[in-house]
């Protein structure tokens, strides 16, 4: 079984590219965990399935098959990308996310990911609390509601963007926030040992470093 760092955290906090670097100062494998919500809700969105009925969906998920290649999550054989991006994707996701028949699916295959040896770096928002109780390190990536939009539009739109494009950004990430922390199965928390780290006034290769740090003080064998 491979040692794990859980980075969980809400939308936009930094937690993949930040997972990223992680994994690449310390030579472990990458995984991010939120496009697999997304596969899934691309899933439904392109196949006309209610995302709001959790019937429908528990019964497409044995149409659907994820996996990890190459760096990234295939669904049924194909890797999509800009696809998973589109903003009807990332709430249909948050909205799917809820159903425990989705998360169970997806319980094992993020396990899978920590078979073998060496150091496993994965991000969401229940790796720590959920997926990996017994992770090495847990790490709680936060930063505040205006940084985050910012963060997400300057992905978005290249840092051009209006006071208006970012006030509407940051009630999306609010209210996205609230869905994904007021669920019942695995909401967005910090696990009890989880160490929270706020990264509003940090570039992401300090909060990197301050992670690595952090990983390398436990002087594991
Ligand atoms: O990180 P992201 O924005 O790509 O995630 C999309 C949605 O997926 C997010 O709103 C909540 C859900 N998600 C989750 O519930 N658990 C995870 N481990 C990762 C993502």
């Amino acid at each position: 079984m491979k040692k794990v760092i859980a980075i969980d955290g809400p939308a936009a906090s930094g937690k993949s590219t930040v997972a990223k670097k992680v994994a690449g100062l310390l030579g472990g494998t990458f995984v991010s965990t939120g496009s697999l919500y997304r596969l899934i809700a691309y899933y439904l969105l392109s196949n006309n399935i209610d995302p709001e009925s959790p019937v429908a969906v528990a019964s497409a998920l044995s149409d659907i098959k994820l996996t990890y290649r190459n760096g990234d999550w295939e669904m049924n054989g194909i890797h999509y990308t800009s696809e998973l991006r589109q903003s009807e994707v990332g709430s249909t996701a948050s909205v799917i996310a809820v159903y425990p028949a989705v998360r169970n699916f997806l319980l094992e295959t993020q396990r899978n990911e920590a078979r073998g040896e060496g150091l496993l770096v994965m991000e969401g928002r229940d790796i720590g609390s959920a997926i990996f109780p017994e992770a090495e390190l847990k790490i709680f990536l936060t930063a505040t509601p205006e940084e985050r939009a910012r963060r997400r539009l300057n992905d978005e739109k290249g840092g051009v963007f209006s006071k208006a494009d970012l006030e509407k950004m940051a009630a999306d990430i609010a209210e996205r926030d609230w869905r994904d922390s007021h669920r019942e199965t695995a909401p967005l928390k910090a696990a009890d040992d989880a160490r929270t780290v706020d990264n509003t006034n940090l570039s992401s290769d300090e909060t990197s470093a301050l992670i690595a740090e952090k990983f390398k003080e436990l002087n594991l064998k």
